[in-house]
């Protein structure tokens, strides 16, 4: 029997619970469960499977053209949505608050408006968190309170549908942000899991219909109080997060889902007062900041998504009071940390695993890649014997559990970065089986191939015995 009740739902992943509890057992989340009103319940299954009308079914084969996309000409923000915004697809950014968010969308809404690329659109701002003057005063000081965009505060969906749900309806509406959104016939407040989920649903139902892209606005926080993106991940075409430190005037735009283009791609920007600039050279940016022969640093040759990027990589090594010694990773894998200490360890006779010991990608780039092996262990090692690594060497390569250096991909495409930069050498994999004129870097650029672990030792002088006491490190 179908009764009035309050149930319980997790705001970080949306799942339901009868009662209340300390943490969601589906998501693991502490303190995330708010009460809701139970609509009345759907019913449940077809009960006899009459009354519905038969697909139609069709070849794989058809007419479909690719849709042409809509260019901003912010070149960082169109290569991670995969060229530009596709009509009638939905779009989140997701980060968190004071990141940035309304400031990328005004001002890519802005360069649309503006037809920057060529082509000049429609676009329309929905602003649920600020007032029309406070946007404008934004607009203003971005240098863009001229570009032809129509700006709106509203936070009912009824309104906003009404004015979309019509033959001139804008080409690109932006919502700042969902949170901030409700719909009337629900009972629980706006910025909860049902709110979030219902206005979203609507949004993207319109787009879809009149052929609109949709910019959702959604605010992440660890606190999970407010309903993260989450739930919206699997309703929206596109997932972007806006991401970078507080203290730091790097963001970096990243694509984790897109059914429109490749989700590996990074976009670079610099908070300035004057809102976002583009960085289209970020391994001058990441390493502009980087003191030469400074032992325990060593500069990781990376590629993000279709980019080669130089990141400096900091390792600190300090003898560990009794007890468990310290670990601390910002910006890479802590348990990747573990496997390099260990491989350094038990392959090649570097005692280091008992000091405390710091990691560092420096600019607030998060690494994923396991080509970060060779030049995370090359800064451990540094710092170890407090020894730099050469200023103008660049290190990739992934480690195997027996300590092999392992190839990686686009070993060409980092070297070709690493030489643009003013780096001459390379600590990299044994490259097999390529044809020297393809692979070998022009000019006066090295480099240096090792096909262990052992190997890196050989690049420091001074090692402390210690270091080679097992291992022997040979050089290469
Ligand atoms: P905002 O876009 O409001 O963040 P979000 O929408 O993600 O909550 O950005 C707010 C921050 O950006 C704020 O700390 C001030 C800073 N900022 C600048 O440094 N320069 C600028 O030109 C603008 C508009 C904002
Ligand atoms: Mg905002």
């Amino acid at each position: 029997m179908a009764r009035a009740e309050s149930r319980y739902v997790c705001q970080s992943c949306g799942a339901v619970h009868p009662k209340w509890a300390g943490k969601c057992d589906d998501c693991g989340a502490w303190n995330t469960l708010v009460e809701e009103a139970s609509r009345a319940s759907a019913p449940k299954g077809l009960g006899g499977g009459k009354g519905g009308r038969p697909l139609q079914f069709v070849g794989l084969h058809g007419d479909a053209q690719a849709t042409a996309r809509r260019a901003s000409a912010i070149a960082e923000f169109d290569r991670v949505c995969g060229g530009g915004l596709v009509p009638g697809s939905a779009l989140l950014i997701g980060g968190d608050p004071g990141i940035g968010k309304s400031t990328l969308i005004l001002q890519a809404m802005a360069a649309l408006a503006a037809g920057k690329s060529g082509q000049k659109l429609d676009c329309a701002y929905v602003s649920g968190e600020e007032s029309l003057d406070q946007v404008r005063l934004r607009a203003r000081r971005l240098g863009v309170a001229d570009a032809p965009v129509r700006l709106a505060a509203a936070t009912s969906i009824r309104d906003i549908a009404a004015s979309l749900d019509r033959a001139d309806v804008p080409q690109v509406v932006a919502i700042d942000s969902i949170q901030t959104m409700y719909l009337d016939n629900l009972d629980s407040a706006p910025g909860t899991v049902s709110q979030v989920r219902a206005s979203a649903q609507e949004l993207i139902r319109l787009a879809k219909a009149r052929g609109f892209t949709l910019l959702l606005v959604g605010h992440v926080t660890k606190e999970g109080m407010i309903a993260g993106p989450r739930v919206l991940e699997h309703m929206v075409d596109t997932v972007l997060y806006f991401e970078g430190e507080r203290g730091h005037q790097f963001r970096i735009l990243r694509a984790v889902k897109n059914r429109y283009g490749p989700t590996d791609e990074i976009g670079v920007f610099e908070m300035t007062d004057a809102g976002l600039a583009e960085v289209p050279n970020p391994s001058a940016l990441f390493l502009g900041d980087r003191q030469r022969e400074v032992a325990g640093s060593a500069v990781f040759a990376g590629i993000e998504g279709t980019r080669p990027m130089l990141v400096e990589i900091q390792a600190l090594v300090a003898p560990s009071a009794p007890g468990t010694p310290r670990r601390a990773v910002v910006g890479w894998d802590g348990n990747r940390l573990a496997m390099v200490l260990a491989v350094l360890e038990a392959r090649c006779g570097v005692a280091i695993g008992a000091n405390d010991i710091y990691l560092n990608v420096a600019g607030g780039l998060r690494v994923a890649e396991p080509a970060a092996d060779l030049a995370v262990a090359a800064a451990l090692v540094s710092a170890l014997a407090h020894e730099p690594v050469p200023a103008d060497m660049v290190v990739f390569g992934e480690i195997g559990l027996s300590g092999e250096i392992r190839p990686v991909s686009q070993a060409d495409a980092r070297l070709k970065e690493a030489e643009k930069l003013g780096f001459a050498t390379a600590l990299m994999p044994t490259r097999r089986g390529r044809s020297k004129d393809r692979a070998a870097p022009v000019g006066t650029f090295k480099t240096r191939e090792i096909a262990h672990l052992k190997h890196l030792l050989g690049l420091f002088e001074n090692a402390p015995h210690n270091l080679r006491r097992a291992g022997g490190g040979g050089r290469s």
